[in-house]
């Protein structure tokens, strides 16, 4: 969808700001180009959309040449979240998400619409935000209208320069979220710069590493941190890439530990003597239908009755293809040495530190052999 082929751009001075980038976005796919200050990460993005013209190579967007195509025509094609939000202050927040379908000449009532459909999307209720001025907004609301205005005339490509940079932390974390779910349903082909590789981690399908104009390293967020390509990548991942593996490796089913199991409708009299014959103190208690009920201690069904009558409710479980540092965060929260994995309701299984450390390696020796996620099986792990 987006093709850089040898891509330089060298300023009259004599800087080099990109010097022969060659890389491909697929279609719907987020890339996410991550670097420090100066290393070319917005030229790149002002190529794309001919806000800069590149001094060699050849940039195509959808199979077209860009050289070739009309600049005001190719932007129609592209939103833009510029680096800063940029709001026109004097314009209230619909009038400036509507900015580009009206520049487009859309009825005024149609753009007005549609700007409204945007501010419901990005999570800004429209009566009661779009009257208002930008400065009447918090830093997080006021970037939610930078990308609902981007996406305003439903452009195929997306073009998102720090698009979350000006807030604390915490609001970060919510936007990226939002931002993940709306990718999810409508499916851009996104460009995203960010010089913070936790965010590049979380948000992109792959990520392009940034040194001093070029790529250092184009792959998976696994592939990067488990495997950085050059010295350079490796310090910028930094040295808790471990834990940052954790929001990126996802609970497969192999992962998981096989607990004692009762069924809530068997008599708790044959279910303890089952249980202490097989040296358990405890058992997860499932429905009939293999729905997770929770859990009974094998001493406390010694009361009597069916299992289902002595069980503990379980209120906190992840579903499988959570990353592990959910289920790390749940077993902290409750000072749990397990906690279940269930597939919709059904109960897989249960994810104990021990198998958590082993789905770590699993991960971590997948990446190293150049194998993506998702194709590498539990084997792999026996003999690490
Ligand atoms: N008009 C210009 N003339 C000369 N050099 C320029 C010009 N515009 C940008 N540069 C240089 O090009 C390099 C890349 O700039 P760019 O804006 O792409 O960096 P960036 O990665 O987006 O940085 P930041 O994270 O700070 O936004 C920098 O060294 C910058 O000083
Ligand atoms: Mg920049």
């Amino acid at each position: 969808m987006i093709r850089f082929e040898q891509v330089s751009k060298r300023y009259p001075d004599g800087t080099t700001a990109v010097d022969d980038l060659s890389f491909e976005v697929s279609e719907g796919e987020l890339v996410t180009l991550v670097g420090p200050s100066g290393c070319g990460k917005t030229t790149t993005m002002m190529m794309v959309n001919r806000l800069i013209e590149p001094t060699a190579g050849r940039i195509f967007v959808g199979d077209e040449d860009i050289a070739t195509l009309d600049p005001v025509r190719l932007r129609r094609r592209i939103g833009y979240v510029i680096q800063q939000v940029g709001l026109f202050p004097h314009r209230t927040v619909l009038d400036n998400t509507a900015t580009v379908p009206a520049l487009l000449g859309w009825k005024r009532g149609k753009a007005r619409a549609r700007a409204a459909e945007l501010l419901d999307l990005v999570g800004l209720d429209p009566g009661t935000y779009g009257p208002r001025y930008p400065e009447q907004l918090s830093g997080g609301q006021r970037q939610r209208v930078g990308v609902a205005r981007a996406l305003a005339a439903d452009p195929p490509v997306l073009l998102m320069d720090e698009p979350f940079g000006a807030v604390d932390p915490v609001v970060r974390e919510q936007l990226q979220d939002e931002f993940l779910r709306m990718q999810a349903a409508v499916r851009k082909t996104v460009l995203l710069v960010t010089h913070d590789i936790e965010e590049a981690v979380r948000l992109g399908d792959r990520i392009a590493v940034y040194g001093q104009g070029r790529i250092e390293q184009f792959d998976t967020p696994g592939a990067v941190l488990g495997a950085p390509a050059t010295p350079y990548v490796a310090g910028f991942v930094g040295a808790d890439r471990g834990l940052k593996r954790l929001s990126v490796t996802e609970i497969e089913p192999d992962d998981l530990e096989q607990p004692p199991v009762a069924r809530a409708d068997e008599p708790a009299a044959r279910a303890v003597e089952r249980l202490r014959a097989e040296g358990a103190r405890w058992t997860v208690v499932l429905d009939p239908d293999g729905a997770l009920r929770g859990w009974a201690g094998v001493d406390e069904l010694a009361a009597g009755g069916t299992v289902g009558d002595l069980v503990h409710r379980m209120t906190s479980w992840v579903p499988v293809g959570a990353p592990l540092k959910q289920a790390f965060g749940v077993m902290l929260q409750h000072d749990a040495g397990w906690v279940a994995v269930l597939d919709g309701a059904r109960f897989l299984g249960v994810l104990t530190p021990a198998k958590l450390h082993e789905a770590l390696r699993r991960s971590v020796d997948a990446d190293a052999r150049g194998v993506t996620r998702g194709q590498a099986g539990f084997d792999s792990v026996s003999d690490a």
